[in-house]
């Protein structure tokens, strides 16, 4: 059923919006990590500053199908899991993987460059500590996990706050074989942007369809054109790279 509501978003991706990304830690008390937080996320994944590490070792991870909800959350689409989805390995704590979105154009670049598209599947431990995967896309062939979800994306269209089922998701369609990846300790890129996320992203580049961006873009709220947020400061953070 279509549903009409009339949902102000708290916070906004334009640059010159009072509620805009500069402005976002006086929104609430809750939020001032936005704006005076050292270890922010998204960062520039600079090679002068990146170091290789070869004990970070490969991603270990353990994904498996599990039921799963489409949700329209006016800033971006995701998908939520409602059972267990599996987890990823990091430093011997197990993070469960709890849901995934998509912006564009990426919020993370890699010497200056940003590309189409950003996956993040967002995992929790068992003592609520976040590790978010990151995995970039530019436009080329279409995605075949976005592939199966096209349908529910037109049904949940500009309407923030609706969820559809969409059955089963199997997450290791998403984050493919890719093994290089970056790391760094940041912050959920969102209020209430929450430091000592353990951000990993794969350096591996993907592709995703014109169409398909353009439907993940047009079912996110009229107004929203962009929902990246602009880089952050390094500070005094470490970036580390796994390179088999
Ligand atoms: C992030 O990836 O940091 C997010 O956009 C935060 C969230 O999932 O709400
Ligand atoms: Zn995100």
């Amino acid at each position: 059923a279509q549903q009409e509501t009339d949902h102000e978003e708290e916070f906004s991706y334009s640059l010159d919006a009072e509620n805009g990304p500069a402005h976002w830690g006086e929104i609430k008390e809750e939020w001032s990590a936005c704006g005076n937080g050292e270890m922010q996320s998204p960062i520039d994944l600079a090679s002068q500053r990146v170091s290789l590490v070869r004990r970070l070792g490969h991603l270990n991870h353990s994904y498996a199908p599990a039921n799963a909800s489409i949700v329209n959350r006016g800033h971006d689409i995701m998908v939520r899991f409602e059972g267990d989805a599996g987890s990823v390995s990091i430093d011997g704590t197990a993070y469960h993987l709890r849901q995934l979105h998509w912006h564009a154009p990426t919020e993370h670049s890699v010497n200056g460059r940003r590309y189409d598209m950003e996956l993040h599947m967002v995992h929790e431990s068992a003592h609520n500590k976040a590790a978010v995967i990151g995995v970039f896309y530019e436009i080329g062939a279409h995605d075949a996990f976005l592939h199966k979800l096209e349908p529910y994306l037109e049904m949940i269209a500009k309407q923030p706050e609706r969820e559809e089922k969409v059955g089963v998701v199997d997450a290791r369609g998403a984050r493919g074989r890719a093994s290089v990846y970056y790391r760094y300790v940041g912050s959920l890129t969102t209020p209430p942007c929450t430091q000592g996320v353990i951000w990993t992203i794969v350096k591996r580049v993907r592709t995703v369809s014109r169409h398909q961006l353009e439907l993940l873009r047009e079912a996110v709220h009229d107004e929203m054109e962009k929902n990246a947020r602009p880089r952050q400061e390094v500070n005094s953070r470490d970036i580390t790279m796994f390179w088999p």
